[in-house]
């Protein structure tokens, strides 16, 4: 009964561990979940105080499908500010999370068979969306650095391509794009007649020396053909209020509204209300947030490091590690096989109660992900248990 578009998706990698994860807890496991994407914070006290004055506000009723005025004119600022992009309120839609702007993007984009580039390693969900779209997923694999490979890039379009995404800082790698490597997937978006979709969404957890790029801010043509998608789950830890956002050509957002409008409605009213609080006055919460995750980075990266086949090269942003652990392949303890990366990642939970990503979840079967997004304390403790599974392989 089930229906061939669906029967075509898997379901999410991380949420199946997370699944296997609690259900290893609630047997009494102190199992430590570095697998999950999501800020450990508890959400800034002034953003649950503003959704709480909402609700008793009487703030609660249906609002405008594509958001609120007040919070669409929030994100109009922000955009300005931080991006350099001027937009209007009519250019800005805002969804239930970030993810939602995703998938509603595709799907007003994507005629059926339509090519999506998308370069691997890359989030979960990206494949999958572009598949319930009725559209392609071709991706196209990074440098080993992690850096964008704008040739092959170029080299994947076909008559058929509609879109490139471009996820950075990203996820799972924590690569930050410089403005060369985006001026250059501009210039082939423009070249070749393509939309680019630019998932911005942990652009507040960028600790190198690169700025964060928006290519919607290069030029009025490359903003034509860009949906800059951002939210506030992970800058502001807001993962359960499902607040995201979308900013593009007015057509664009126009028929990502109509299909909000159809599918859900809108975001919960006091979400919004909650969000115009993160954008007016959480600023110092989000920098607090941002220098703790980069103590833990530079903590657990110095751990990985040094375990003998593994190499993990220092990500400039987000909250994950991505090492490559392809030098384990082949070696055992006590008769379990490390075969892959999935084998790894049983293993690990199996014998050191601990949960990473496998990296096949990302394109990249070379990978595991680790997030850092828990305390150090925790990840110190987690470290300890990987490192002791690690020696024991021969
Ligand atoms: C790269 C990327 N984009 C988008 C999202 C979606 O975020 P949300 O829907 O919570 O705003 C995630 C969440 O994990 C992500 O990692």
């Amino acid at each position: 009964m089930i229906s061939e578009r669906v029967k075509q998706v898997a379901p999410s990698q991380t949420l199946e561990l997370n699944k296997k994860v609690a259900e290893g807890l609630a047997a009494g496991r102190n199992i430590i979940g570095l697998n999950s994407g999501e800020p450990d914070f508890n959400t800034p006290a002034p953003i649950i105080e503003a959704a709480h004055r909402a609700m008793l506000d009487g703030k609660t009723k249906y609002t405008e499908a594509r958001g609120m005025l007040a919070l669409r004119e929030a994100i109009v600022t922000k955009l300005k500010d931080d991006n350099k992009i001027a937009y209007s309120s009519d250019d800005i839609i805002v969804t239930t999370g970030a993810k939602f702007a995703l998938f509603t993007g595709l799907l007003a984009l994507c005629n059926p068979g339509d090519e999506v580039i998308v370069p691997k390693p890359c989030w979960v969900s990206y494949v999958e969306m572009i598949r319930l779209a009725d559209a392609v997923p071709v991706t196209v694999p990074v440098h080993s650095d992690w850096s964008l490979d704008t040739d092959a890039i170029e080299g994947a379009i076909t008559a058929k391509t509609r879109v490139i995404i471009i996820n950075s800082p990203n996820n799972p790698t924590g690569a930050v794009y410089g403005e060369d490597a985006m001026r250059r997937v501009a210039d082939i978006a423009d070249r070749h007649d393509l939309f680019l979709i630019s998932d911005e969404v942990y652009e507040k957890l960028n600790y190198g020396d690169k700025p964060h790029v928006s290519p919607a801010a290069f030029s009025d043509d490359i903003k034509k053909r860009t949906l800059t998608v951002n939210g506030f789950s992970k800058a502001y830890a807001m993962t359960g209020w499902r607040v995201g956002y979308a900013a593009g050509p007015r057509d664009v957002i126009r028929s990502m509204s109509t299909i909000q409008s159809h599918a859900t409605s809108n975001v919960a009213s006091f979400s919004q209300w909650a969000s115009i609080e993160a954008l007016r006055s959480c600023d110092a919460h989000v920098e607090y947030m941002k220098k703790t995750f980069e103590e833990r980075r530079d903590y657990a990266h110095g751990r990985l490091q040094r375990l003998p086949g593994v190499q993990c090269s220092l990500p400039e942003g987000a909250f994950y590690l991505f090492p490559n652990i392809s030098g384990l392949f082949g070696k055992s303890d006590n008769g379990c096989v490390i075969e892959d990366s999935p084998a790894f990642a049983e293993y690990l939970l199996d014998t050191a109660d601990v949960a990473l990503v496998p990296g096949n979840a990302f394109e990249s079967p070379e990978g595991i992900r680790l997030s850092y997004a828990v305390s150090m304390e925790t990840l110190i403790d987690a470290m300890d248990r990987i490192e002791a599974s690690v020696y024991r392989l021969k």
